[in-house]
């Protein structure tokens, strides 16, 4: 479901009181059902989310590592997933039947997963094989709805994350001749590119004007890129990357592979938010860094490291608003209802969706 039907369905809204609440009592409430709940709650929460979110979560982490540990809490009734909605539905794939998932606010979605429905996937798959016959696995990123991943699983192909992308695309040419990739062009450019595809062999699909996009012979397309991006990373441009290098010499550039080839390339360092918080860690004190990706994970590098200086790439810096919908209040809201017997917001991926969609996950979760 993406999050145009989500919203139709009509979610019920965050109740009042928990908007009147002070952060103090917020607080009091999260900390009593996470000590009552004990390990049969699990709470992940993903790098981009707020630190009043982020102070309570279980494991902190970028969407693979939530992936696996989501997978392996065995004790967890409950998992309270602080990300977005397509996290939260590889959350419930991936678990037991009797394992529950929720999100604390059904409109945290991601605008790129919603970039790809499935209808138009099946017609780009149906135009794509009459041009291309049976020479094409799809691989689709985890920012993306389960029926996509169904569909992907189907057809033999699987999920990637930034932290695996280049094994996952060395694996899918062992499979087949091209690669048709979902839903992030740039992701899928990026890594194609360090493989070292050349960006005239890439291909991209509209999936608005149902057109192929190439600069080569057609039987010469190794990648079809699908015409998706992220909205907050296309927010870090070449004129940051420029002005940057100008005020900062000696600053060095790292961001995350949803930015735009151009920026990836006038960069000195790309890679998930797991691989930019490492690259800090691991860089001697008295360094310097502009950081390419969202917001709060940036905001929060730069408190964790006081012996660097760190400023973001762009200086008007970039939130997710997706997910910044999960808050104090919904989170409290969230965990209430489940101590109350009353769950909000329940994640269930139906289950012949899940099915295929497991296949695709299950051929990284075995790589990664
Ligand atoms: P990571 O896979 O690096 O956690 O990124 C997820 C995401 O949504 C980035 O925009
Ligand atoms: Fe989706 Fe971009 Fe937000 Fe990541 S940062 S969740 S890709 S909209």
């Amino acid at each position: 479901m993406n999050l145009f039907e989500t919203l139709k369905k009509k979610t019920p809204a965050l109740p009042e009181k928990y908007r009147s609440h002070t952060d103090e009592e917020l607080k009091t409430i999260v900390r009593h059902v996470k000590q009552d709940m004990g390990n049969k709650l699990f709470l992940p929460g993903h790098h981009y989310q707020k630190d009043e979110v982020i102070e309570f979560a279980d494991a902190r982490g970028d969407s693979l590592k939530l992936a696996q540990l989501s997978a392996s809490q065995e004790d967890a009734e409950a998992i309270v997933f602080c990300g977005v909605h397509f996290m939260a539905e590889t959350a419930d794939i991936l678990t037991r039947e009797d394992q529950h998932v929720y999100l604390p606010d059904m409109r945290a979605g991601c605008s790129m997963a919603d970039m790809a429905d499935i209808h138009q996937t099946e017609k780009a798959w149906s135009l794509l094989m009459d041009l291309f016959d049976d020479t094409i696995l799809p691989l689709t990123y985890v920012n993306s709805t389960a029926s996509i991943k169904a569909f992907v699983g189907k057809h033999g192909g699987a999920t990637v994350t930034s932290s695996n992308a280049s094994g996952m695309l060395e694996w899918a040419f062992s499979q087949k001749q091209r690669i048709l990739f979902l839903p992030d062009q740039h992701l899928g450019r990026n890594t194609a590119y360090d493989l070292g595809i050349s960006l005239d062999h890439m291909a991209v699909w509209d999936p608005i004007t149902e057109e192929l996009i190439y600069n080569c012979p057609i039987e010469e397309v190794k990648v079809i890129l699908w015409k998706g991006h992220c909205s907050v990373h296309e927010n870090f441009t070449i004129s940051n990357v420029k002005q940057v290098r100008s005020d900062y010499p000696d600053m060095k550039i790292i961001v995350h592979p949803e930015c735009s080839r151009e920026v990836v390339e006038l960069s000195d360092l790309s890679g998930s938010t797991n691989a930019i918080i490492k690259a800090i860690e691991q860089a001697p004190a008295g360094s310097s860094w502009a950081i390419g990706t969202e917001m709060n994970l940036v905001n929060r590098i730069i408190q964790e490291h006081p012996e660097q200086h760190i400023i973001s790439l762009n200086p008007r810096m970039c939130p997710c608003l997706t997910m910044n919908r999960i808050d104090l209040p919904h989170l409290a809201w969230s965990l209430e209802s489940i101590a109350q017997g009353n769950p909000q917001n329940v994640i269930k991926v139906e289950s012949s969706v899940a099915a295929d969609a497991k296949k695709a996950l299950n051929r990284m979760l075995k790589r990664a």
